[in-house]
């Protein structure tokens, strides 16, 4: 399959960025790329980000730039001005760049919100999809499709998160978009991309159980899907229900699907003040939560929501009450890694 190559062909660029000369030469080593969501505008200000980014990654996404208000504004122009940006900034490094998003609530434009009818859902769905997957075609190897279809708190009989899309295309609305991704580009992997998937209790136990269906209803109607992307914005003070994530990833694979990590940061607003003890209990969590998940199976890929404590999207939701930073990422505001990335680096990095 050339998409496995693709990937394949991307780990040998990667471990020749990532690792040190002494292990280069070393018994080839599978690793699989890290990467990290970035910002545009960060980019082109912060030398300092650059260099993180060019020194820990292999891959990175757009935080923002590839949604759909920022890239097809109105619905006569498609703006590809800071997602160009960021494939260039990939490309001239050696990295590669995964998609995000096509069909998601969220980060929608108003006019796209007004969208009646199934005849316009379907059209204006359908040529979002061709334009943008079309603009990157054989530059992007893996789209996040569909995001956050699961509703919050689903129900037997109500599992799909309410959008403009379902509301004028029903459940079918999930079918369309991954078809209409792969008549795009045919080599990319595509990729169904949820949260709160992986911690203990009722609630996420609904959710992975409406996500297990959503894509066994897309495989039994042989609908091009390839894999489920955990996001993985963990609680800092929630537990994860690591028998149950492991359990969920080896259900994913046996339907013929891969996994992978998209988003993962760890809110830290409850946990104590104290900066060690923090970043402590943060890298716990990433070590659970990855550690569940290759307890069933290698994920395709590793991403943080972002490289640095310096530029996430944390405090916008989840300041904290004693005016201390947040500390969610990999790398401390100056660009020092945490016990985070020494984690992330520890399973990116095994051989099998
Ligand atoms: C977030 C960005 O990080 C913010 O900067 C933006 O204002 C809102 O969206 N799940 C997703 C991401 O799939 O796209 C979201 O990103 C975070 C939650």
């Amino acid at each position: 399959m050339r998409r496995r190559e693709f990937i394949q062909g991307s780990l040998a660029v990667a471990a020749q960025v990532a690792l040190p000369a002494a292990t280069a030469n070393a018994a080839p080593t599978l690793t699989i790329p890290y990467g990290a969501a970035v910002r545009g505008d960060v980019l082109v200000d912060d030398y300092n980000y650059r260099k993180a980014l060019i020194d820990h990654c292999q891959l990175i996404v757009a935080e923002g730039s590839m949604k759909w208000e920022s890239i097809h504004p109105t619905p006569d122009r498609f703006d590809f001005y800071d997602g160009d940006k960021l494939i260039n900034f990939a490309e001239q490094n050696g990295m590669k760049m995964r998609g995000h998003t096509l069909v998601w609530y969220a980060a929608m434009p108003e006019w796209a919100l007004a969208i009646k009818g199934a005849n316009q859902a379907n059209s204006e769905m359908s040529r979002h999809i061709e334009t943008v997957v079309g603009r990157y075609r054989g530059r992007i190897p893996s789209w996040d499709v569909v995001n956050e279809a699961v509703a919050d708190e689903p129900t037997a009989s109500d599992y799909l998160r309410p959008n403009v899309w379902l509301e004028n295309l029903g459940k079918d609305y999930l079918a369309t978009a991954f078809r209409r991704a792969h008549a795009s580009d045919d080599q990319v992997q595509l990729v169904i991309n949820e949260y709160d998937i992986e911690c203990v209790g009722e609630q996420y136990k609904r959710r992975r159980e409406a996500l297990l269906r959503i894509v066994r209803d897309l495989r039994d109607r042989d609908v091009p899907v390839h894999a489920v992307g955990l996001q993985g914005h963990l609680r800092g003070e929630l537990e994860i229900d690591k028998h149950a994530l492991s359990e969920f990833v080896s259900q994913v694979k046996a339907m013929g699907l891969d996994v992978l990590v998209t988003e993962l940061d760890v809110t830290d607003n409850l946990l104590p003040p104290d900066q060690q003890e923090r970043d402590t209990i943060v890298a716990s969590r990433v070590e659970d939560f990855l550690g569940a998940i290759f307890d069933a199976a290698r994920p395709t890929a590793i991403v943080t929501w972002g490289i640095s404590d310096r530029h996430t999207w944390v405090p916008m939701y989840f300041t904290r009450e004693d005016g201390r930073h947040n500390r969610p990422l990999p790398l401390d505001r100056n660009y020092r890694p945490k016990a985070m990335m020494e984690v992330i680096e520890r399973f990116t990095r095994t051989t099998g």
